[in-house]
């Protein structure tokens, strides 16, 4: 072997590499879920345009006056930047395509937006993920959930976007870091595609990715540890303990990043709630549940501390959760250090 050739053992992470060249659309085409008709195979394809849309849009944002703030704020109270909105404008863009959507729910938008009345799906989004590292060329992203309407026939409303992540039937995102790739599964494992921007279409990268049995990672803001909810010093203890798996910890602030670098190598991501502010930062429809939903189809899960984020239903769209995600062993050790401190508090 030299320094050009593949490492023989394979990649360092828990999923099967690609053999040859598998474009995205080949590989939707051959694995339709088993309740599509070719639908939602097309609504992925339009959500991995847009990725590549943003993907261009972000490489070249430092040299078209793309960074910054346009001195806004969205119904979060947060500084909208300009790849926030223009991440948004393209999701809406290219979901209104072909009429399978009927209603979009964007961290950016306050309200839902409606799209086709009679479309089959729901798709919720954080159209840009960690914006607040756009500025300084940090890694960031875009979460994707899609829900299938129940009754396409009965009037649009809340029922059909106020739903657990269990319902989802797909989920994935797209990470604009050092190369673009998107992630995402329909129910049956977690698929990975890198965008070749030569050739400008996603190719097969991993199939069937699983969290690797030993985590390497986890990935907690300790610099919020004075804020967090009771019983995530417990945690902090047990990782200091010497006979807990020798763990680094990672934070990059883009929780999509975060998630992805766990996905890969093994780890956790969380964002606890905090004394002032108990559902702490992450939103649960479109953050949460989709990275909650890939992590279960990876042999991991999500939780809020107390049970399984897939099982919450939201009662606004906006909602907040705390949020623990990634390898199983670091989430349930997790839940299990707040539950403990619930039971002798
Ligand atoms: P967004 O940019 O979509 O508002 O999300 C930012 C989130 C999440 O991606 C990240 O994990 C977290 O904010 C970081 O927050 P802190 O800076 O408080 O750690
Ligand atoms: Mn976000
Ligand atoms: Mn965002």
């Amino acid at each position: 072997m030299n320094e050009f050739d593949p490492d023989p053992a394979g990649p360092p992470v828990g999923g099967r590499a690609a053999e040859g060249i598998v474009t995205i659309e080949r590989f939707l085409a051959d694995h339709q879920p088993s309740e599509a008709s070719g639908e939602l195979s097309g609504l992925l394809d339009d959500i991995a345009m847009a990725g590549k849309v943003i993907a261009s849009r972000t490489r070249r944002a430092g040299l078209t006056e793309l960074l910054g703030k346009v001195g806004t704020v969205n119904v979060q109270g947060e500084d909208q930047k300009l790849m926030d909105v223009y991440a948004d404008n393209v999701m809406t863009s290219l979901l209104s395509g072909h009429g399978r959507v009927c209603a979009m729910i964007s961290e950016e938008q306050a309200e839902p937006v409606i799209l086709n009345d009679s479309g089959p799906y729901v798709v919720v989004h954080d159209p840009l993920d960690g914006s607040s590292n756009i500025d300084s060329n940090v890694s960031i992203g875009t979460i994707f959930g899609i829900y299938r309407r129940e009754d396409p026939s009965a009037p649009l409303g809340s029922a059909d976007w106020l739903r657990p992540g269990r319902e989802l039937v797909a989920a994935g995102y797209i990470l604009y870091g050092t190369s673009t790739m998107l992630v995402y599964s329909a129910g049956s494992g977690v698929h990975a595609f890198t965008l070749d921007p030569e050739v400008g279409e996603f190719l097969l990268t991993w199939s069937d990715l699983r969290f690797p049995e030993d985590p390497a990672y986890y990935s907690l803001n300790l610099a919020s540890a004075p804020q967090w909810e009771n019983g995530m010093s417990r945690f902090v203890d047990w990782l200091n303990r010497p006979d807990t798996p020798d763990l680094s910890q990672r934070y990059i602030g883009s929780a999509v990043a975060d998630f992805h670098r766990n996905l890969l190598h093994g780890g956790v991501f969380g964002y606890p709630g905090e004394v002032n502010r108990p559902e702490g930062k992450i939103r649960l429809i479109y953050e949460a549940a989709p990275l909650a939903f890939l992590a279960d189809q990876a042999g991991g899960r999500g939780s809020d501390g107390v049970q399984d984020l897939l099982d919450i239903r939201p009662t606004h769209i906006h909602q907040r959760t705390p949020v623990f995600v990634g390898a199983l062993p670091l989430v349930d050790r997790l839940e299990r250090c707040l539950q403990e401190e619930q039971e002798d508090g």
